[in-house]
């Protein structure tokens, strides 16, 4: 696919997952993607999940950092509209260990619809290189689509 659009979605406590996304989308824009919106999941710019071919979801990871570790905002997820006819991908930022966080974003994401294409979990002080190893993942799995 060339010229894709993507809209990013994203929670986030702290700032790192909202820089996340940022650093995610400029390396997509160096790939001539074009971003619709990065908006924030709980206040989800709709023009933007609209006109996106896809959808890119962001959280952290929540939990006792070693049991039950969790998507924060799950519920922000559930209450996304329909992402019917759209592609996603999934990404969390954490500290120690995401868990299963992905699975269950993912889970959470096909149920609103959307062909989950894959995930990724980002270690927070690690984002420069590990968002663009997602972008450059990401490309390259659309690519090959
Ligand atoms: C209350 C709380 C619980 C957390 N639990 C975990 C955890 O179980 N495992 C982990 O790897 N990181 C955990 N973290 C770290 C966050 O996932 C990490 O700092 C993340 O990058 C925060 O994203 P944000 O800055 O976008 O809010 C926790 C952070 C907080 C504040």
């Amino acid at each position: 696919m060339r010229g894709v659009k993507a809209a990013l979605l994203v929670e986030s406590l702290t700032g790192n997952t909202w820089r996340a996304a940022e650093s995610i989308a400029a390396n997509l824009q160096q790939e001539n993607w074009s971003i619709t919106g990065l908006s924030p999941m709980r206040r989800p710019d709709h023009a933007s999940i609209q006109s996106a071919d896809v959808v890119l979801i962001g959280t952290w990871v929540h939990g006792a950092f070693v049991f039950g570790q969790a998507p924060w905002g799950i519920g922000a997820i559930n209450a996304l509209p329909s992402l019917g006819g759209k592609k996603a991908v999934t990404f969390c930022t954490f500290a120690l260990n995401p868990g299963r966080t992905l699975g269950a974003m993912d889970k959470a994401v096909e149920r609103l619809g959307a062909d989950v294409i894959g995930g990724m979990a980002l270690h927070r002080s690690k984002l420069a290189a590990h968002t663009e190893e997602f972008a450059a993942r990401l490309v390259g799995a659309l690519a090959s689509a």
